[in-house]
């Protein structure tokens, strides 16, 4: 009798037992984020001489291409994985020519970055037209105002191949067209880059979190949204649906975006992934907790490496986040 009431009020299960002081909770934790887990993204602009800091994202700026060449330089000492590149053309139409020029920035500037860190960090192009087209939108535009997906298709291609003849180690459609993985796969193979992987953002919300990045890239829609393309927030069932048909036309890798309001949809993927799974911690995730940090609500350094392995934890085996080179260094 005694013996019950003893046991019901001293519990033999102890779990506090393994969290009693830094040495045993580092011996039995499962989740580390190491810094070549992690891609730093970074925007690059034509025509400016010295870079231009980015006031929704403290911290980050629009690179001119030697200061872009600088912090890629500073995110391979740290010990980051990859490199994300955004460009921002000095002239943008209808169709986005400047995104397959050869000489247009994104090219130049994958060109310095091959030369420069090629051969110590991934560099990756990101692969969409809205950064490049007037109207803002992610590929050519048919009559209604709906973006044409088969015209935009044979754009991507032809972006693809000019990428990765400027040297990029892997292309990272992020448009959400139907059919862009197949459609790149062939432009690549046709143009001769058989061995550049693709990294599909396959699993790619209509998200508010995108909101910084607008300004960063500039490439804010200029009418209507994105919602007539990217995921609803709603659906779960259908971004599997998305990685299943990416896998099935030949992407290399996946990615679920933004992270920290998705990670169930990380989680889920992972599980039924074939392929690595990359999630990215998006412009808006960076801006909140600048904004909190700045104003003494959070502990800065915490949240990052608390909200960085949330992300592995989901499943996550790479992650893009803008705190790629500060985080190497937190994470050592
Ligand atoms: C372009 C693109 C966007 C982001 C990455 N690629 C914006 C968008 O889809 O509107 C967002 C990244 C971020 O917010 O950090 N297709």
């Amino acid at each position: 009798m005694t013996d019950t009431v003893r046991d019901a009020a001293f519990p033999v299960a102890r779990p506090r037992r393994l969290r009693r002081g830094p040495a045993m909770r580092r011996l039995v934790a499962e989740t580390r984020v190491l810094p070549e887990n992690l891609v730093l993204p970074v925007f690059v602009k034509e025509g400016i001489t010295e870079r231009v800091p980015i006031s929704s994202m403290p911290g980050q700026f629009q690179h001119t291409r030697d200061s872009l060449r600088a912090a890629a330089l500073e995110a391979a000492e740290a010990g980051v994985g990859g490199l994300m590149l955004f460009g921002i053309p000095g002239h943008k139409d209808e169709r986005g020519s400047a995104a397959d020029d050869p000489d247009g920035i994104v090219q130049a500037a994958l060109r310095d970055l091959a030369a420069e860190v090629g051969d110590d960090l991934v560099v990756m192009a990101d692969l969409c037209l809205c950064e490049y087209t007037d109207h803002g939108h992610c590929g050519p535009l048919m009559a209604d105002g709906h973006v044409d997906n088969d015209l935009t298709l044979e754009r991507y291609a032809s972006v693809a191949a000019a990428q990765a003849q400027a040297g990029a180690a892997v292309v990272a459609p992020s448009g959400m067209m139907d059919g862009q993985v197949a459609a790149i796969r062939a432009g690549l193979d046709r143009s001769g880059h058989t061995g550049v992987p693709i990294l599909a953002y396959a699993a790619k919300y209509a998200s508010v979190f995108y909101g910084p990045f607008r300004e960063a890239a500039e490439g804010a829609p200029r009418f209507g949204d994105r919602s007539g393309y990217q995921q609803d927030p709603a659906n779960a069932r259908e971004a599997l649906r998305e990685v299943a048909l990416d896998v099935a036309e030949g992407a290399d890798m996946v990615m679920v975006k933004p992270g920290l309001a998705y990670l169930d949809i990380i989680a889920k993927v992972a599980d039924s992934s074939p392929v690595p799974v990359s999630a990215y911690q998006v412009s808006g995730e960076y801006a909140m907790i600048e904004a909190a940090a700045q104003r003494g609500w959070l502990d800065r350094e915490r949240a990052i490496v608390e909200t960085l392995t949330s992300y592995r934890r989901a499943g996550a085996e790479q992650i893009l986040t803008y705190w790629a080179t500060e985080a190497a260094h937190l994470l050592r």
